[in-house]
C-alpha cells in the first residue's frame, strides 16, 4: 500500500480523493499496489465529513513521515505551493501536481530537482484538465518537429464563448454559472483576461521545444472586449469565436500568443464547445492530431492527477508500465445491454 498526501482539499483536491476512492480496485491493479490518502493539508477543517480525520495544518508532519512516498499538490497558486513542492522533492518524495501556475513559472527548475533527487515531477492535469496531451508531447511525439500547437485551453472562457454565440446569453450570468460549475479560477481575471491559457500554451510551447518559453513573453489577448456586435458578424459569417493560444515554429523562431480568433468552419476546433478542450498538434511526420476532452472541473481534471501518482506508482515498483493481461476478458452479450 502506498500512502499520498494531497495538499488543498478545494475542487481538484476533494476530486482526487473521489477518483481514488471510486476507482480503488481497478487503479490498484493498475498501479501495483493500494494507493491510500494518509494526509490532507488544509488550512480549513470540515467537521462532519469522513475526510476530517486526515486533515492537517502543519506541513512537516507530511514531510517527516517516510510513509508517505506521494505528494498531490492541488493547491494552486505560486506560494506557498512552490516551495512545499521543492521541499517535498528535497525530502525525496514524488510530487503529481495541476497547478499550471506552478508549471509554468518554475517546471524547469523542479524537473531538475526531482532528477537530482531520483524522483517524478509530474504535471498533466496543468494543461488540458482530463485530456492526456504533456504525456503523449513527451512520450509519442517525440520523432516529430512540432511544427504548431493550437488549442483551445481554458474551459471557463470557451463555456462563456459558446454560451453567448449559441444561446445569446449575458456574459455576466455565464461566468457565474462556470464559477459555480468549479471551472473558473478563484481570480476570474486569470481565465477572462487569458492569462490561464498563456500559462498553459507556455508550458506545452516549453515541452515542444525543449526550453523554457517564458509566459511574460506571450502576447495575450482575454475575452473581454468581445461584444454582442461581434458575435452577430461571426454568425453571419459562419464562424466562431474562440480563444485559441498557440505556437508555431519556423526555422529558429518560435511564435506564441492567446487571442480570440474567428475560425471557419473547415478547421477541427470549430466545433469545440462549452467547457471542451481541444489540443490541435501539427508535427512535421505525424501530421496533424488534435486531443479533445473536458478541460477543466473536478473528476476530469482529478483523473489526470491520480493517472500521474498511478505512473509515479509503477515507477516505484519498476516495470510495470502496461496492464494488459493475457487471461481473456468475457464480454457482455450486446442483446443484454439493449434491453
Ligand atoms: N479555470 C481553468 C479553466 C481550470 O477554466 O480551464 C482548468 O485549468
Amino acid at each position: 500500500m502506498v500512502k499520498i498526501a494531497v495538499l488543498g482539499y478545494g475542487t481538484v483536491g476533494s476530486g482526487v480523493v473521489e477518483v481514488l476512492n471510486t476507482n480503488h480496485d481497478s487503479i490498484a491493479k493498475k498501479a501495483g499496489e493500494a494507493i491510500d490518502v494518509k494526509y490532507v493539508l488544509d488550512l480549513r477543517d470540515f467537521p462532519g465529513d469522513p475526510i476530517q480525520e486526515k486533515i492537517i495544518h502543519d506541513y512537516n508532519i507530511i514531510l517527516n513521515d517516510d510513509e508517505v512516498r506521494i505528494v498531490v499538490e492541488v493547491m494552486g497558486g505560486e506560494e506557498p505551493a512552490c516551495t512545499f513542492v521543492k521541499q517535498a522533492l528535497m525530502a525525496g518524495k514524488h510530487v503529481a501536481t495541476s497547478n499550471k501556475a506552478l508549471v509554468a513559472s518554475h517546471g524547469a527548475e523542479l524537473v531538475a530537482i526531482a532528477r537530482e533527487h531520483n524522483v517524478n515531477f509530474m504535471f498533466e492535469a496543468s494543461v488540458g484538465g482530463g485530456i492526456p496531451i504533456i504525456r503523449p508531447l513527451l512520450a509519442s511525439l517525440t520523432a516529430d518537429e512540432i511544427e504548431e500547437i493550437t488549442g483551445i485551453l481554458n474551459g471557463t472562457t470557451n463555456y462563456v464563448l459558446t454560451k453567448m454565440g449559441e444561446d445569446g446569453l449575458e456574459y455576466e450570468d455565464v461566468l457565474k454559472k462556470a464559477q459555480e460549475k468549479g471551472y473558473a479560477e478563484r481570480n476570474p481575471a486569470a481565465d477572462v483576461e487569458g492569462y490561464d491559457a498563456c500559462r498553459k500554451i507556455a508550458i506545452l510551447a516549453s515541452l515542444a521545444y525543449g526550453h523554457q518559453v517564458d509566459y511574460e513573453d506571450i502576447y495575450t489577448e482575454g475575452i473581454t472586449k468581445i461584444t454582442e456586435k461581434d458575435f452577430l458578424y461571426a454568425k453571419k459569417l459562419g464562424v466562431a469565436i474562440k480563444l485559441l493560444a498557440t505556437c508555431s515554429r519556423s526555422g529558429e523562431k518560435v511564435f506564441a500568443m492567446v487571442s480570440p480568433m474567428m475560425i471557419g468552419q473547415d478547421h477541427p476546433l470549430y466545433n469545440v464547445s462549452g467547457v471542451f478542450n481541444a489540443i490541435f498538434v501539427r508535427g512535421n511526420m505525424l501530421g496533424d492530431a488534435m486531443f479533445y476532452g473536458r478541460g477543466a472541473g473536478k473528476l476530469p481534471t482529478a483523473s489526470a492527477v491520480v493517472a500521474d501518482v498511478v505512473e509515479e506508482v509503477r515507477h516505484m515498483n519498476t516495470n510495470i508500465r502496461l496492464t494488459w493481461n493475457p487471461e481473456k476478458l468475457h464480454l457482455a452479450d450486446m442483446k443484454e445491454a439493449s434491453h
